[in-house]
């Protein structure tokens, strides 16, 4: 990894905490971020805004737990944890979005009320157990409730989204704001009807051939429409 990478990655994790807080998914000192990087990763320093945080402000940690530079976030354990226990992942994403929160805060998990629920991996997007933030409880709740999962809610505290890379992290969140903020709605008129199980593994399925919502379609994975050649 050279210092030029190195740099390209803290500056996209900057970008990408920016874009949090622009979007409104974020706001204030919540939320964090990490970036596996090397034999470690990189992760937001604890408590600094993100319109003043620099490149040089990214703390370098080691899966021990040290690190160089500023104090980490304070939610380092369940960054540490999911990108040890999740080969799959690279990036953990946490913040503080308001619609999600509000459903986290009635500890509900978001139920296949809607087919894009599928998105993070499964038939519901669970809640974990609530516990201090910054605990090893909570880094344990949070790795229970993303069992086979991209994103969870945390109870009475917020959301993690995961991706292989900062964009796709970014995405994830996003969407799982935009499925609390429909599922809040859709309850003011009532409890909605729940897709079934065998519909949704439909669901996560056609997701998985299409790289639905994080990529091109894979050649073949559509037999009607084809491209074709203009003029
Ligand atoms: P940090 O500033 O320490 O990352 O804490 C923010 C937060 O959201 C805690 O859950």
């Amino acid at each position: 990894m050279t210092i030029a990478d190195e740099h390209a990655a803290r500056s996209a994790m900057v970008d990408i905490c920016r874009r949090m807080n622009g979007t409104g998914i974020n706001q204030g000192n919540a939320g964090n971020l990490s970036l596996r990087h090397g034999d470690g990763f990189l992760i937001t320093p604890s408590s600094l805004a993100y319109d003043v945080m620099q490149p040089e402000d990214i703390v370098a940690m080691a899966f021990d737990g040290t690190y160089v530079g500023r104090r980490p976030s304070s939610e380092w354990r369940f960054h540490r944890d999911i990108l040890k226990n999740r080969p799959d992942i690279d990036v953990v994403l946490h913040c503080h979005s308001v619609y999600a929160t509000t459903v986290a805060c009635h500890h509900k998990a978001i139920p296949a009320f809607h087919y894009m629920v599928g998105l993070a991996g499964g038939t519901t997007i669970r809640c974990a157990a609530y516990a201090t933030f910054g605990t090893q409880a909570l880094s344990d709740a949070a790795l229970t409730a993303l069992e086979g999962r991209l994103a969870c809610l945390l109870g009475q505290h917020g959301q993690i989204s995961l991706g292989k890379t900062l964009e796709q992290a970014f995405h994830m969140a996003t969407e799982v704001e935009t499925l609390a903020r429909l599922y809040v709605q859709v309850l003011t008129l009532g409890e909605p009807p729940i897709l079934s199980d065998e519909e949704m593994e439909r669901v996560i399925a056609q997701m998985k051939r299409m790289s639905y919502g994080f990529g091109p379609e894979p050649e073949g994975s559509n037999d009607v429409a084809r491209p074709r050649a203009a003029g």
